[in-house]
């Protein structure tokens, strides 16, 4: 600091040039002889009265306006600024609270910015944690503490999630190494398949530690999606390969060892027969199913008559049935409105389950077909008017762990059985994805012992019911 910057030198040198003029002017008139003593002394010292009035008055008011600024500095709300005695000095103090009142302003502008994108985090679907240098859990949002348990805050992710895989990512980032990906097993309470993304991350402007961005992501669907498409090559190709593999035998055992033996020939070319249409009507029942699933997104818009679709079927059925000696009852409702629906898949999907009812059902049983247009519970599953079509054998029945997974394709509950009466298992499987696509509902009820039935239920065309025809 220099000498006149020290604060008493300032104020004496403020003191000598308020007061300086008008003494060297006072003294040339006492020496020059205009004006007596008795005059410029008193002029004097009125001057420096005046001259230290002025001076307290800055220096109170820069005491006060340095105060003010301390206050500004601390305040969180805006503050009046104090009473001054100098207008320069209420200036610069309006000033000082116009500048504290814009950057309030702007200050709760980030922090509202800033709340609002915490919340969209604290929303996020997907669980978001961040880990400290030591791996312990500086945040974490909502889904994160729904999935890991509330106890996650500020400690080691170790004592919440004991994946290996994914507490080896964590370190390897925290000390230096590169953004990853690992799949996380949650076994408990439902099986689940997470993919969490392990980033670094560093507090942007800041020069804090290296931090880690943990987000997890559910890909169960995909997985099963995943399974379930390699479990269907794997099972349409071994669908395929049996009757293949037996065709290649026949052919094999014709050109060679029975080559002169009509009687084999013909028992043979039996079983050939039955074997090729086998692979036929697998492949037509994966392209029928391909077919649907490709338009399921798109819903039909004919309107058809399902009793007569129903009726259509069941005669078709009746030499079936008569084979089984099992008889077919049709049971309809007096009044049934029209649906919206393809009048194909309709036939496709009565066709197989009136046939699963047959070949299922015991032998000199009755097979029951009920149509109703249903109102109240059950038609609670399809919103609006329905149509209803439950197909009831008096068969062995379905255990209840099989339910589920009926409609899987290729499942069956006995494949010798189901194989032996020449099904595909891809009956149901298409049963559903048609009535999927009609925006209606399967239901599957069965005791053991007793029979099942088949529901379906078809959303019915609204205001309109037509009267039975006779037949
Ligand atoms: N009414 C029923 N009673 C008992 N079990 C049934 C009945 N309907 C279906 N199932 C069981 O469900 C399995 C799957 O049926 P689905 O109709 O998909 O195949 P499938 O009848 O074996 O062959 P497909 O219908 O392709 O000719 C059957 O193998 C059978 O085990
Ligand atoms: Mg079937």
């Amino acid at each position: 600091m220099r000498w006149y910057e020290v604060r008493p030198v300032r104020f004496v040198l403020i003191g000598v040039a308020l007061v300086g003029p008008t003494a060297a002017i006072l003294l040339s008139l006492l020496l020059a002889g205009h004006v007596e003593a008795g005059v410029a002394l008193p002029a004097l010292l009125v001057n420096v009265v005046v001259a230290v009035a002025i001076l307290r008055m800055i220096q109170t008011d820069t005491r006060r306006l340095t105060d003010y600024a301390e206050v500004l500095g601390e305040a969180s709300a805006p503050v009046p600024p104090p009473e001054l005695d100098s207008i320069t000095a209420e200036f610069i103090a309006s000033a000082m609270a116009r500048a504290q009142q814009a950057w309030l302003d702007r200050e709760s502008k980030d922090a509202g910015r800033a709340g609002l994108f915490e919340a969209v985090i604290d929303q996020l679907h997907d669980p978001v944690i961040l880990l400290g240098p030591g791996r312990e859990v500086r945040r974490a949002n909502q889904a994160a503490c729904r999935m890991f348990g509330d106890r996650l805050l500020d400690r080691d992710l170790a004592s919440s999630v004991r994946t290996p895989s994914l507490l080896e990512a964590t370190d390897a980032v925290l000390a230096g190494g590169a953004s990853r990906s690992v799949d996380v097993l949650l076994p408990v309470p439902v099986e689940r398949t997470l993919q969490a993304r392990v980033k670094p991350f560093r507090t942007p402007g800041e020069e804090g530690p290296l931090l880690v961005l943990l987000t997890l992501h559910d890909i169960t669907m995909l997985k099963r999606a995943e399974q379930m498409r390699a479990d269907f090559v794997a099972n349409a190709s071994h669908e395929l390969r049996t009757p293949l593999a037996a065709l290649i035998g026949f052919i094999e055992t014709l050109r060679g060892p029975a080559k002169d033996d009509p009687a084999a020939h013909e028992r043979f070319l039996a079983i050939m027969f039955d074997q090729s249409n086998r692979m036929s009507r697998l492949v037509n029942d994966l392209l029928s199913l391909s077919r649907i699933e490709m338009d399921e997104h798109s819903p039909p818009t004919e309107q058809v008559d399902v009793a007569k679709i129903v009726r259509n079927v069941a005669a078709t059925l009746e030499l079936r049935a008569a084979s089984r000696k099992v008889k077919l009852r049709l049971d309809l409702a007096d009044l049934l409105p029209p649906v919206v629906g393809d009048e194909d898949q309709l036939s496709q999907v009565f066709q197989n389950l009136i046939d699963n009812a047959i070949k299922y059902g015991k032998e000199q049983t009755e097979v029951t077909i009920a149509l109703t247009a249903p109102v109240g519970s059950k038609a609670g599953a399809v919103r609006g008017p329905a149509v209803m079509v439950a197909v009831t054998d008096r068969g062995d029945g379905i255990a209840r762990t099989h339910l589920p997974r009926l409609t899987e394709r290729f499942y069956r509950v006995d494949p010798a059985r189901s194989r032996a009466l020449g099904g595909t298992g891809l009956g149901l499987a298409i049963v559903k994805h048609i009535v999927n696509r009609h925006r209606g509902r399967l239901i599957i009820d069965s005791e053991v012992g007793k029979g099942s039935t088949f529901t379906v239920i078809l959303p019915a065309v609204k205001g309109v019911a037509t009267k039975r025809e006779a037949g």
